[in-house]
């Protein structure tokens, strides 16, 4: 089983990802944890290119391309042979950060990105997806910009935000929308819920 953590900067997933993590170790199930941009050599220092706050002139179609670039790599060394061994991958986001982040807002446009995920992943989806919800405002007071991406403003991260919820409407069998404004235990809680009623459905 393939599972990704979504949401704009600031959600609580990576704090998410992390109680997921544990619980999984508590149940003894076989799983690796994967981040976006890196998880791997090549993907690292693809993360420093791209998160580095003094690289301001990375135009919007390069900076896609970077970020498929690590996840190309990620998923053929690390992701598909995780799950050809039955592991549980979790991932700190996936493809829909792209479709969000730089199809709409850097207005690269969805359906593209969507296509150039797809070439980078072969067609790599994850099983389910978690996308923790807040508002801009909250997201604002959560984060104190620290690198280049999460820099940009208020409009920005409300396209990501709308796009977001757009692919939340469309993939609604994948996407699962989870309130972020609640407290971190509620959120864990709901997460395992839906994380065994699925496994229940796919035994
Ligand atoms: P991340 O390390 O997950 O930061 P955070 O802990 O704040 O969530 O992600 C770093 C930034 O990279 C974040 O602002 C979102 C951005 N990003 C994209 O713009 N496109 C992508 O495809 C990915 C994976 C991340």
């Amino acid at each position: 089983m393939f599972i990704s953590f979504e949401g704009i900067d600031g959600s609580g997933k990576g704090t998410q990802a992390e109680l997921f993590l544990k619980y999984l170790e508590q149940r003894k199930l076989p799983y690796i944890y994967v981040r976006e941009p890196g998880g791997t050599a090549v993907g690292e220092m693809i993360r420093e290119l791209l998160l580095q706050s003094h690289c301001t002139s990375i135009s919007p179609k390069a900076e896609l391309l970077l970020f498929l670039a690590s996840r190309a790599q990620l998923v053929s060394q690390v992701i598909s042979p995780a799950l050809s061994e039955h592991k549980i991958v979790v991932a700190d986001r996936f493809i829909d950060s792209s479709v969000a982040y730089q199809g709409a807002g850097r207005k690269i446009g969805l359906q593209e990105v969507e296509r150039l995920n797809d070439f980078a992943t072969d067609g790599l989806k994850p099983d389910l997806t978690f996308y923790i919800d807040i508002t801009v405002e909250t997201s604002m007071k959560r984060k104190k910009a620290s690198d280049r991406i999460e820099s940009e403003g208020y409009e920005f991260l409300r396209t990501v935000r709308d796009a977001y919820l757009d692919l939340a409407r469309r993939y609604h069998n994948r996407i699962v929308i989870v309130d972020g404004e609640k407290t971190v235990e509620e959120i864990h809680k709901q997460i395992v819920e839906i994380f065994e009623r699925r496994g229940e459905r796919s035994r």
